[in-house]
């Protein structure tokens, strides 16, 4: 990221990341990288088991401190401080484990502490978050489900593991998958401050692709997923705004405690926003809406004896330029997706739309954003200022953009 603009929401934050032996702590790479970029200092504490699965290299060298892997003084340092299990407890704002074994989830209950891990758990004074990774078939033991209970009983936020694709394909889609790191970041970010910041703001959110019908069982629309719209709907539901979601056709269910209306076309989206626009106080505009629809629907099935091999296509209506000119000192986001000319498309986009600020994403290559889980974003404002992102899952990509909402929003208040 460049050094302009960023906001750095965990800044004076120090986080101890506890990782534990089971295949997901390659995982907790990700999310060392994740709360550094937030601004934490994290110090990465790793038990001899999870040595087996990940290397303390890459946390060392992407979180700048030295990870802890045993209790006692090794020959080669590793071990900073007499009782460090007592002095990290005291200074720490917050403890992640992540991922969280059976085992670690079991001593931690039980209040066992025959390792550097557990021992620190039981001096914890700071929250802790639980990100637990198993098999299903452990997740499910009731021995574990008695600990995760204990646990929750005595405050600690257990979070639920994901269901989906595991280790062993064979294991279905049963409960066991660690949380995603971006999931564990918005955990961290809703404890640690205090006040939701977007309390009180009205947003509206536009996702997925539209559909312009040919004829009555066709139509034209695109490869978007909705992902980077619904995300960014949660995250700000989480931080306190009151969401709006309009959707084009996605197959992601509804986010809790976010209004969402779903729409077919491109007239359709732009009542629907339009309408909503009138209340809000700012939009993030991620839908892909079609450029163009077929001019002479038909209302039958074309037959393909008497089709004809060409389409006329005509102009939709521009949603957002609309939204623009409507303005006021609202803020208005919109996104670019872009094959060539990243930087100049989105900046032209930008300025012809009056948008604040637009979020350009390259839609061919390696990093192409749509349909994908990640993205690979360049922001740029209204002074053509540019922030460059690496590589992020969308949800931590909305947790950053709506840093920038949040800023413009407090700005125009
Ligand atoms: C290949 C492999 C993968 C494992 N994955 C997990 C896992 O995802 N979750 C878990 O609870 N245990 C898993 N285990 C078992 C733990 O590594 C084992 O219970 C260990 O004692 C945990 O130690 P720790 O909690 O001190 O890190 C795995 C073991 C092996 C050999």
């Amino acid at each position: 990221m460049t050094e302009e603009n960023n906001t750095a929401p965990l800044e004076g934050k120090f986080i101890v990341l506890a990782v534990t032996g089971g295949i997901a702590s390659y995982k907790s790479i990700e999310l060392a990288r994740l709360l550094t970029l937030d601004g934490a200092q994290v110090q990465p504490i790793l038990t001899q088991n999870a040595r087996a699965f990940v290397q303390a290299l890459p946390f060392q060298i992407l979180t700048g401190h030295m990870p802890i892997e045993a209790m006692f003084p090794i020959e080669g340092g590793r071990h900073p401080g007499d009782m460090p299990h007592i002095s990290l407890t005291d200074r720490s704002d917050l403890i992640v484990l992540a991922p969280a074994t059976a085992n670690i989830i079991a001593k931690f209950a039980r209040g066992m502490g025959d390792d550097f891990v557990s021992t620190l758990l039981l001096s914890a004074k700071a929250p802790v978050i639980v990100a637990p990774a198993m098999n299903p078939r452990m997740w499910a033991n009731p021995a574990v489900r008695e600990n995760v209970h204990l646990l929750r009983s005595h405050g600690h936020l257990v979070m639920e593991p994901g269901a989906g694709r595991m280790a062993r394909a064979e294991e279905g889609q049963g409960r066991g998958r660690m949380p995603e790191p971006s999931e564990i970041l918005t955990e961290v970010r809703r404890l640690l401050l205090p006040e939701p910041d977007l309390a009180g703001l009205r947003l509206l959110v536009s996702a997925g692709p539209t559909r312009e019908k040919w004829d009555a069982v066709r139509f034209l629309s695109n490869r978007s997923s909705g992902i980077m719209g619904f995300a960014l709907a949660s995250v700000a539901c989480l931080r306190g705004a009151e969401v709006t979601l309009v959707s084009g056709p996605v197959s992601l269910p509804d986010p809790p405690g976010v209004r969402t209306i779903r729409v077919e076309s491109t007239d359709e989206m732009r009542t629907a926003a339009l309408n909503a626009w009138k209340n809000m106080d700012a939009a993030i505009m991620a839908a892909a809406v079609a450029d163009f629809r077929p001019a002479n629907p038909i209302s039958g099935k074309q037959k393909k004896e008497s089709g004809s091999a060409s389409i006329e296509l005509e102009r939709t209506p521009d949603i957002i330029a609309e939204m623009g000119h409507k303005k006021g000192n609202r803020v208005l986001v919109g996104f670019a997706a872009e094959t060539d000319n990243l930087k100049e498309n989105a900046l032209d986009k930008l300025r012809r739309k009056q948008l604040d600020l637009i979020v350009a994403n390259a839609v061919s290559g390696e990093d192409d954003a749509m349909g994908s889980e990640t993205s690979r974003a360049h922001l740029f404002d209204a002074s053509g200022a540019e922030e460059a992102f690496p590589l992020l899952e969308k949800h931590a990509l909305a947790e950053f953009i709506l840093d920038r909402v949040a800023k413009m929003w407090e700005k125009n208040r």
